[in-house]
C-alpha cells in the first residue's frame, strides 16, 4: 500500500524528453520577457502615464467643473456646453450617469492638465478611436498632463459598466489644428448626437 508520502517502487517516471525541456525553457523565457515588459511599458513605452491622483469631494469637483465651463464656454450642442480653454490651462471633465460634460475643444500641440473625475460611480474614460483608457473614480481627481498630437473629432466612451444608461454615455473632444481651425476631412460630418 502506498501513501502520497512514499514513492512507489520501481521506475515510475521517465526523464523529460529533450524537446520537452526545450519547450519548457522557451515558455519560461517568454514569461520572464512578459514580466519585464510591465515595468518597461511604464518607464519607456508611455503606458500608464503617472497622473497626479488626489482626493476630491465629488460636489467640489462638480462645482469646479461648472466654474471652468462658465469661464471658457464658446458654444453649446444638444444642451452640452462646448468649452475652449486656453493652452496651458487646467481642463475639467466630469463623468456621471450617463454623460460626460463639457464638450472639450483643445488645440493640437498645446499642453493641458486634464482633470477627470466622477460625480457618482466608477466610469471608464476611453478616447475613441485612439487607444486611451482611464478609470474615472468618484472622490479622486485624476490629473493628467496631455498634449493632443492629432487634430480631429473624438468621442469619449464609457468603458466601465455604470448602469442602465452605460451604452449611451458618450462625450466629445474636438482637437483643432495649431491655428485653432477644425480639421475635419471633406465630406465628413461633424454632427454627433450627444444624449
Ligand atoms: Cu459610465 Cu459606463
Amino acid at each position: 500500500m502506498h501513501t502520497g508520502l512514499e514513492s512507489p517502487k520501481g521506475v515510475w517516471w521517465k526523464p523529460a524528453h529533450r524537446s520537452e525541456k526545450v519547450w519548457f525553457s522557451l515558455a519560461f523565457g517568454w514569461c520572464i520577457v512578459l514580466f519585464a515588459m510591465m515595468p518597461l511599458w511604464h518607464w519607456k513605452g508611455g503606458q500608464n502615464p503617472a497622473g497626479t491622483r488626489s482626493r476630491v469631494d465629488p460636489a467640489a469637483f462638480a462645482a469646479r467643473t461648472q466654474e471652468f465651463i462658465e469661464t471658457y464656454q464658446v458654444g453649446e450642442e444638444n444642451g452640452f456646453p462646448i468649452v475652449e480653454p486656453p493652452p496651458g490651462s487646467d481642463v475639467y471633465l466630469l463623468g456621471r450617469m450617463w454623460s460626460w460634460s463639457p464638450i472639450l475643444k483643445l488645440r493640437k500641440g498645446a499642453e493641458y492638465t486634464l482633470h477627470i473625475s466622477s460625480a457618482d460611480v466608477n466610469h471608464g474614460f476611453s478616447l475613441y478611436p485612439i487607444n486611451v483608457n482611464f478609470q474615472v473614480v468618484p472622490g479622486y481627481d485624476y490629473a493628467l498632463k496631455v498634449t493632443p498630437s492629432e487634430a480631429g473629432d473624438f468621442r469619449v466612451i464609457c468603458n466601465e459598466f455604470c448602469g442602465i444608461g452605460h451604452h449611451i454615455m458618450l462625450g466629445r473632444v474636438i482637437v483643432t489644428d495649431e491655428e485653432g481651425n477644425l480639421a475635419v476631412a471633406e465630406g465628413e460630418s461633424t454632427e454627433v448626437s450627444v444624449p
